[in-house]
């Protein structure tokens, strides 16, 4: 497996990116603004992230995807590993992820590559999403901030 960034002329994997986002006009809004990474298995896109900078020297992945038949094989976790090391290289001091309440497997995933929670957005989904999300059988209403000093 290849971890590289999306060149410009090729197509972006909105398969993926939906995945993480069901939002295609979010994910349109801060694609344009971001980064692009993508990892690949005999050319076939099978994992997504997008980092976006957002304050003086602070980075946000905005969007994180492996295919559906690829999940829980470790290839997210080396996804954030690659975020990690890539926003270091390029002289970030914090990295930040946000998930919803309800994503228990991506809380779990984000505190054992080494974020801590900052705080919470309460009824961010409610606000920025028409549709209601429930995951484990729990609404998605609140965004849970994380972070890591680099
Ligand atoms: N409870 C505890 N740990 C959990 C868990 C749960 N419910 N679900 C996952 N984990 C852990 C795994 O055990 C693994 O830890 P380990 O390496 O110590 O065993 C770790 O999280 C990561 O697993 P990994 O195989 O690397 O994850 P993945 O390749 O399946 O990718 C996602 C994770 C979230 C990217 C993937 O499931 C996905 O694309 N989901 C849909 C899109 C999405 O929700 N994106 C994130 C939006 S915030």
């Amino acid at each position: 497996m290849e971890i590289r960034k999306l060149n410009s002329n090729e197509p972006l994997p909105l398969h993926l990116l939906l995945l993480a986002d069901p939002s295609q006009k979010l994910v349109e809004g801060y694609i344009k603004r971001g980064q692009c990474f993508i990892a690949e298995v005999n050319d076939q896109v099978i994992g997504v992230y997008v980092l976006l900078p957002t304050r003086p020297e602070t980075v946000e992945i905005v969007n994180l995807a492996v295919d559906e038949n690829y999940q829980g094989k470790g290839i997210g976790k080396q996804l954030v590993f690659h975020a990690i090391q890539n926003a270091t290289l390029h002289g970030y001091k914090t990295i930040e992820i946000g998930t919803g309440n309800s994503s228990v497997g991506q809380l779990a995933l984000y505190q054992k590559c080494g974020f801590r929670i900052t705080g919470i957005d309460r009824d961010f989904f409610i606000r920025h999403y028409t549709e209601e999300i429930f995951e484990n059988g729990i609404q998605c209403r609140d965004m849970i901030r994380l972070s890591q000093d680099l």
